[in-house]
């Protein structure tokens, strides 16, 4: 029997980041659209994920593909037309499914009618819609203050036509909006309400950190800090005090919850693009659980392949987001170096980590490529489109490389080269030369491929999601730890879930080393209902032998009604696992 849920559906979702423009190429001109992620609506349920994020394809120049947004209310013409967009949320919802917009408040692009008008004279209507200066000096030497961008350099940029300066916290032809301006708040309230009555079900928040600076403009404080971090987005040489984690900030994501819920059928969610320490990261999420439902946690794409990091991880995760807070489980996204990549491109360490992230107390983001385990493609930053690459051109390639070991790509190109469906030319993408090259290594990693082998990375992501699916106790129990005397290599815990007469236990083994560890006989009883190699299923869990870099998962009802065998669950079939009896 489905026990009442404990907690609300965004909290027991699993999510699959679709950056649209690589994803497939619905109408042959090489750029991604939303026809073409409305042709691989199947391939997507079939994977077995229920909330799809989207990266923004609103009316752009795509100077930044997309994150510079020229209308929020209009979609790109290379992507589509409003009436595919309102089509693919039906569809998504025709397969019982979710869809998340990226929603860019906090600047708009330079073309943005807004900016265009505000930059205009110094008495436009529009002009307190962005945040201008004078320079320090009254003139173009100087700018206003010390203030660093997140990429490094004063944020300022001087604007001849006024001879004032205007605050990008980005690039520079992302001027940031003041939302100071009651008129600018109401607006871009006004965007999120409109995207929410068309049906979307949760928004994604780009850069929220850096909403609201500080009134004073007063400079930044010194720093011995050079370069930013996940945990620290401090750097640059300076403490970026008065421009990220601003407490109006903090104030306004519980202003943005209050929107939000006015939308109660079905409950929306938001996940906030935030940076810092787990006790930074939790205060947008409010004292009272009432600010942004979710942040990500992008501590997980640095925590190193050992049992040791990855307990620490997630103790951390535990102790700064208990319920009613959840954590998230982010091992990838559209600006860092792929998973697979900081694997040494070993499928058995990917599986692992996916068991971890799929059976741990959290929301996990996939992001698209990472179940075929796509790799970064090493494109060298004079050929990258990404102005990112294009900022940083000067820098050497030792130096990227030794960037990108630590986590940073300096081009974002290389992390969002076209979806791998098969080892065709242009890997089945499109039928033309994609808008960026296709990963050499395509003809191993792709969904073709992969589909119909059982040992597939690709069917294992398949076989943990249809789990999670069937598992009230992987989608919302608690997370206690295993108290059984293991090598520390093995990370062990249950995933415990007692609601109105339903109790249900999930044992998690994650074996992080190249030796094989045999189970303790006094273990939880129970049968393996999950290995990361298929053939383990079933298997008592008393005694097993756990291969190196083998995850399992096991059930105390003896295994009666074990999962199907991932080779009956290729791409044109939902899986449809059940999870093994509650204990009642
Ligand atoms: C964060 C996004 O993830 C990134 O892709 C984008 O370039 C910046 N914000 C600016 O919007
Ligand atoms: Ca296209």
């Amino acid at each position: 029997m489905e026990p009442a849920h404990a907690s609300p559906w965004w909290k027991r979702t699993t999510t699959y980041q679709i950056y649209p423009r690589s994803f497939f190429d619905g109408n042959g001109d090489g750029i991604g659209d939303l026809r073409g992620v409305l042709a691989k609506l199947d391939y997507v349920q079939s994977l077995g994920v229920e909330t799809l994020w989207l990266s923004p394809f609103f009316e752009s120049p795509q100077a930044d593909f997309g994150y510079d947004v020229s209308d929020h209310y209009a979609i790109a013409p290379e992507y589509g037309t409003l009436a595919d967009c309102r089509t693919l949320i039906r569809e998504v919802h025709a397969r019982g499914m979710k869809i998340v917009f990226d929603m860019v408040l906090n600047h708009t692009s330079e073309h943005h009618p807004w900016f265009v008008e505000s930059r205009s004279s110094l008495s436009n209507p529009k002009r307190d819609y962005y945040i201008w200066r004078d320079g320090r000096r009254g003139g173009a030497s100087a700018p206003p203050n010390n203030w660093r961008s997140m990429l490094g350099g004063s944020g300022w940029r001087h604007d001849p036509v006024t001879g004032q300066w205007y605050w990008a916290s980005f690039l520079g032809f992302q001027p940031d909006l003041n939302y100071r301006n009651p008129e600018v708040k109401a607006a871009m309230l006004g965007v999120v309400r409109h995207w929410l009555d068309e049906g979307v079900d949760g928004l994604r928040l780009d850069i929220f950190n850096a909403l609201f600076k500080d009134a004073s403009f007063a400079d930044n404080p010194f720093s011995w800090r050079a370069m930013p971090s996940e945990d620290n987005p401090h750097g640059f040489f300076q403490r970026h005090h008065h421009t990220i984690d601003h407490p109006d900030t903090i104030a306004f994501a519980r202003e943005l919850r209050a929107v939000v819920d006015e939308f109660q059928s079905p409950p929306r969610f938001l996940v906030g693009e935030v940076f810092g320490d787990a006790r930074t990261l939790r205060r947008y999420c409010g004292e009272a659980a009432d600010g942004l439902h979710l942040v990500f946690l992008f501590a997980a794409m640095r925590a190193r392949f050992t049992g040791h990091s990855v307990r620490k991880l997630v103790e951390q995760f535990e102790r700064a987001f208990p319920d009613p807070f959840s954590p998230t489980y982010v091992l990838g996204n559209h600006d860092r170096p792929r998973l697979i990549h900081r694997l040494g491109g070993r499928h058995d360490k990917a599986k692992l980590l996916a068991a971890l992230q799929l059976t741990a107390r959290g929301v996990p983001f996939l992001y698209y490529g990472e179940e075929i385990g796509m790799e970064n493609h090493d494109i060298p930053l004079h050929e990258g489109l990404d102005p990112v690459a294009t900022r940083y051109r000067a820098i050497p390639r030792w130096l990227v490389g030794a960037f990108r070991r630590r986590g940073i790509l300096l081009n974002r190109d290389e992390c969002r080269t076209p979806m791998q469906w098969d080892d065709g030319p242009h890997a089945g993408f499109s039928s033309v030369t994609p808008w960026l090259p296709v990963h050499p290594k395509r003809a191993s990693a792709n969904v073709a491929a992969q589909d119909g082998d059982p040992r597939s990375l690709l069917n294992c992501y398949r076989r943990l999601l249809a789990l999670r699916r069937s598992s009230p106790a992987l989608q919302e129990g608690a997370l206690v730890w295993s108290e059984q005397r293991l090598p520390r290599d093995v990370v062990a815990y249950a995933r415990v879930l007692d609601v109105e007469g339903h109790r249900e236990r999930a044992d998690v083994y994650l074996n992080f080393s190249d030796s094989a560890v045999t189970l303790p006989g006094d273990a939880p009883p129970g049968r393996i209902v999950f290995s990361c190699r298929d053939e383990a299923r079933g298997a008592p869990v008393r005694g097993y032998v756990l291969a190196p870099n083998e995850g399992i998962v096991a059930s105390d009802d003896g295994g009666a009604r074990a999962q199907p065998s991932a080779a009956s669950e290729n791409s044109s079939i939902a899986p449809s696992t059940t999870w093994p009896s509650s204990v009642t």
